[in-house]
Formats: C-alpha cells, sequence, structure tokens
C-alpha cells in the first residue's frame, strides 16, 4: 500500500487549481437514470470515487465514456438493463444510494444495498425511506437490501425532512421530476451541490424551484431529455488547500475558487488571523502571522461550518495560540484523526461531540494513518507545519477525494511524495 511522506515546508507560494466537486458529480451523474437521452458532464474530478459511480451505473445498464483524461463523463442510458445495486459496490461508497430515487422514478422498483456502517458514522437512510414512501413507494429492507417499489409510479407529495440530509434531498429531487404532480421538499438540504443539481435537471427538462433553500418545489413531467453540464467547483477542496498557506505560511492562490461556496469557513479562517480575498481569477490566501489565532468552531448544515472541513482546521488548530473548541454536529464519530494528530505532539481533549485542542508551538513529524477521507488529508495539512517528516499510511482513502495531490502540493512549495511500500 502507498504511502505519503510529508517534509516541514513553507513558507508557501503559487496557484492550485480547485477541480469539480466529488459530492456535485456523485449525484450528477444518477441523473443519467432519469432519461434515455446522453447527459455529459464536463469538468468532472479525477477521483476513485467517480470511477467506482462508473461501474455502478454501467453494472445497472449506463454506458458510460470518460473522455479526456476523465474530464467529461458522457453517460447515456438508453434503458436500464440491471436494478440492482450490489453491496459490493455500495459499501464502498455510500453515495451509490443516489441510484434508488432515480431507478424508481424512470422504472418502478430498485433493489438497493444498505450502505452498511462506515469511519464516520452509522449513515442510516431513514429520510430517504420516509420521503420516497411519501411519494408513494414501497421499500422493505430484506438481506441487508433495499426493495422499492411503485406500483402506478410516484405521485407528488409534501415531504418535510426530520433532518436536512443533503442525499435524501438528492434522491427525492431526482424522484420528484418524473413523478405525477407536485412535489414539495421542506427542511430540504442548501448545499451548492443540491443547486448544482437542480441546475442540472432543470437543463434536461424539469421544472424546478427553490433549490438553495429550505423549500425545493418540483412539478413532475413525462420524460427529460439529455444536456451537457459542468460540475460545480469543490468547495471542500477548495478549503482544504486554503488552510495550506494558513498552516505553513506564505500566499497561495486557488484558482476557480469563490468566497460564496464556503463564507462561514472564509469567515473563520479571518477571525484566526487569516486574510481571504477574492482575486479575478479566484481566492487568495496569506498568512499574516507567525501563529494563528485560536478560534470555536460548529459545524453545521450549508450554509454553516462544513464538516467536511472540520479535520482540516484542527489541524490548523493545533499549533494557533491559545485554545480552541471544536463541535461536530452532524456526524457521531467524526474526530478520528484527533489520536493521529496527537501522536505528532498536538494537545487535543475529545469528549463526545466536542474536541478541545490547547495549541502548542510546534508539531513533531511522526507515523500516521489515515482514516478517513478528510481526516486523511488534514494529516498532510498537520504534516507542512511540523519539524520532521511525517509519514502516512492507508492513502487510498485520500484518492477517493483529492486529485493530484502530491503534485497540487508541491506546485506551491511543499515537500511531499508518494511512495509505494
Ligand atoms: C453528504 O453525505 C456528503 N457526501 C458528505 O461528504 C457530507 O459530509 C454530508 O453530505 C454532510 O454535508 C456526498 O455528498 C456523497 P447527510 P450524506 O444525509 O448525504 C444523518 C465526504 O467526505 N442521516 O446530510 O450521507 C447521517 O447519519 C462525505 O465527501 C440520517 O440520520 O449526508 C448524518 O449524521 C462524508 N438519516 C447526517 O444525517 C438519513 O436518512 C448528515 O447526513 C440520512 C442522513
Amino acid at each position: 500500500m502507498d504511502s505519503i511522506v510529508v517534509k516541514g515546508s513553507g513558507p508557501l507560494s503559487g496557484q492550485v487549481p480547485i477541480a469539480g466537486a466529488k459530492n456535485a458529480c456523485l449525484t450528477l451523474m444518477p441523473a443519467t437514470l432519469l432519461s434515455e437521452e446522453p447527459l455529459t458532464l464536463t469538468n468532472a474530478p479525477r477521483l476513485s470515487d467517480i470511477r467506482t459511480m462508473a461501474e455502478l451505473l454501467a453494472s445497472i445498464g449506463t454506458e458510460v465514456a470518460g473522455l479526456q483524461d476523465g474530464m467529461v463523463q458522457a453517460l447515456g442510458t438508453k434503458e436500464i438493463t440491471n436494478h440492482v445495486a450490489h453491496y459490493d459496490i455500495v459499501r464502498k461508497m455510500r453515495a451509490s444510494n443516489l441510484v434508488l430515487g432515480p431507478m424508481l422514478a424512470r422504472m418502478g422498483y430498485a433493489v438497493v444495498s444498505l450502505p452498511g456502517g462506515c469511519a464516520i458514522g452509522a449513515r442510516p437512510m431513514d429520510i430517504h425511506i420516509d420521503s420516497l414512501e411519501k411519494m408513494g413507494a414501497k421499500i422493505e429492507l430484506k438481506d441487508g437490501y433495499l426493495h422499492a417499489k411503485t406500483d402506478r409510479g410516484l405521485k407528488g407529495a409534501v415531504v418535510p425532512l426530520r433532518f436536512a440530509s443533503v442525499g435524501a434531498t438528492e434522491n427525492i429531487l431526482m424522484a420528484a421530476t418524473l413523478a405525477k404532480g407536485t412535489t414539495v421538499i421542506e427542511n430540504a438540504a442548501k448545499e451548492p451541490e443540491i443547486v448544482d443539481l437542480a441546475e442540472c435537471l432543470r437543463k434536461m427538462g424539469a421544472q424546478i424551484e427553490g433549490e438553495g433553500t429550505s423549500r425545493i418545489e418540483i412539478q413532475g413531467v413525462d420524460r427529460l431529455h439529455g444536456a451537457t453540464h459542468p460540475v460545480v467547483t469543490d468547495r471542500i477542496e477548495l478549503g482544504t488547500y486554503m488552510l495550506a498557506p494558513a498552516i505553513a505560511g506564505g500566499e497561495v492562490e486557488l484558482l476557480g475558487g469563490r468566497r460564496n461556496l464556503l463564507e462561514a469557513f472564509c469567515n473563520k479562517l479571518e477571525e484566526a488571523d487569516i486574510s481571504v480575498t477574492e482575486t479575478a481569477d479566484g481566492l487568495l490566501v496569506k498568512n499574516n502571522a507567525a501563529r494563528v489565532k485560536a478560534v470555536d468552531v460548529k459545524t453545521e448544515i450549508f450554509p454553516g461550518f462544513p464538516t467536511d472541513l472540520q479535520a482540516q482546521m484542527m489541524a490548523l488548530l493545533c499549533t494557533a495560540e491559545g485554545t480552541s473548541v471544536l463541535e461536530e454536529t452532524i456526524f457521531e464519530n467524526r474526530f478520528m484523526h484527533a489520536p493521529e494528530l496527537m501522536r505528532m505532539g498536538a494537545n487535543i481533549e475529545v469528549s463526545g461531540g466536542m474536541a478541545k485542542v490547547v495549541g502548542v508551538d510546534q508539531l513533531k513529524g511522526a507515523p500516521v494513518m489515515a482514516t478517513d477521507l478528510r481526516a486523511s488529508v488534514s494529516m498532510i495539512l498537520a504534516g507542512l507545519a511540523a519539524e520532521g517528516e511525517t509519514v502516512l499510511s492507508r492513502v487510498y482513502h485520500l484518492d477517493r477525494g483529492y486529485e493530484k495531490v502530491v503534485s497540487k502540493f508541491n506546485g506551491i512549495g511543499a515537500k511531499i511524495e508518494r511512495v509505494s511500500s
């Protein structure tokens, strides 16, 4: 298995191109199941999760052509030839459950494996199930698989979500485009990836209003046609690389970055005495002081501070001046990076959903392990500011969500290399 070796680096300078959003692409790709006509996605990121989704869709009947080095996904589902999303694919990637809504809408039945737990939490699907049942689906759990069917097609309904689940909003939004009548999603998730999906579905002929707010209204139509759509910029990759100059010093421009994708995160960086400036090409991030200021962080649904940037922010706060408290409110077990950071000398106390971080002068390089996708990159960030070498193992987690990590970090002056062992 490969490892990544990180040498203390900094100050950093230069530009990082930010890719298309993994979490947008993973919901845009299943939208191909809603139409017989081809869907083309440009600015698609080159990630193992995207390849996993392509594999799943191909097993259902989609013709997937990855063109131009994976940046373009040409997807065509003339006919759904298999209605089962098997456990061996779904357990690798929870987002596989996003074929449930489109398959139900297009063909009236679907069998989708429950994803099983993952490192950060139990990841249940009760909100997806309750909502689709309100639209007329009959769903039962058998042998770890959800067996979903509709006798007379899905029908529009008012669907209040008990929690603004991103995935549930996406499944319902896609299903509702072909349902009979009007669907209203109340307490809908407002993430930019939802807005991107709605814009793509509208290009395919869907009638949607209110995306980006907590109330989305969809008028069902008889069929959708093909479209070409650019995947929105990845706000989580953006925030991750914004932390590189924050942690290691210097000034870096993130190409394609826009402040409105992660306003709460930018505000927190500025509170920590890091400057964030919008440029014609993206966001310019500069570390003004040797040590950043300690800040308290609470993860929330959009537009709050993103849970997917919590681990990376913790890496910054390990060497901040003062004590920071991070509260994780979205997932029940998302502090597994804390013990790894403590191996590097960080002073962190975790209790339930709270982590108290007392800033230390300097972290020390050490062998550490990637525990989940976002925690993996936070170890690289910590290694940039550490004395000596940090060796990160289990880097397959990284490949799921960060393309060209080594070249992007080294392109701004970091000293990291990937070694096969
Ligand atoms: C999406 O996951 C993202 N994944 C996650 O990113 C992200 O952390 C999450 O949204 C929150 O922003 C993709 O978009 C592929 P949720 P999703 O449904 O849709 C609970 C990454 O690193 N819940 O909003 O699964 C759930 O257990 C990944 O890229 C239920 O209880 O998130 C969690 O505690 C990690 N019942 C909370 O809601 C349900 O039916 C948020 O889940 C659904 C969710």
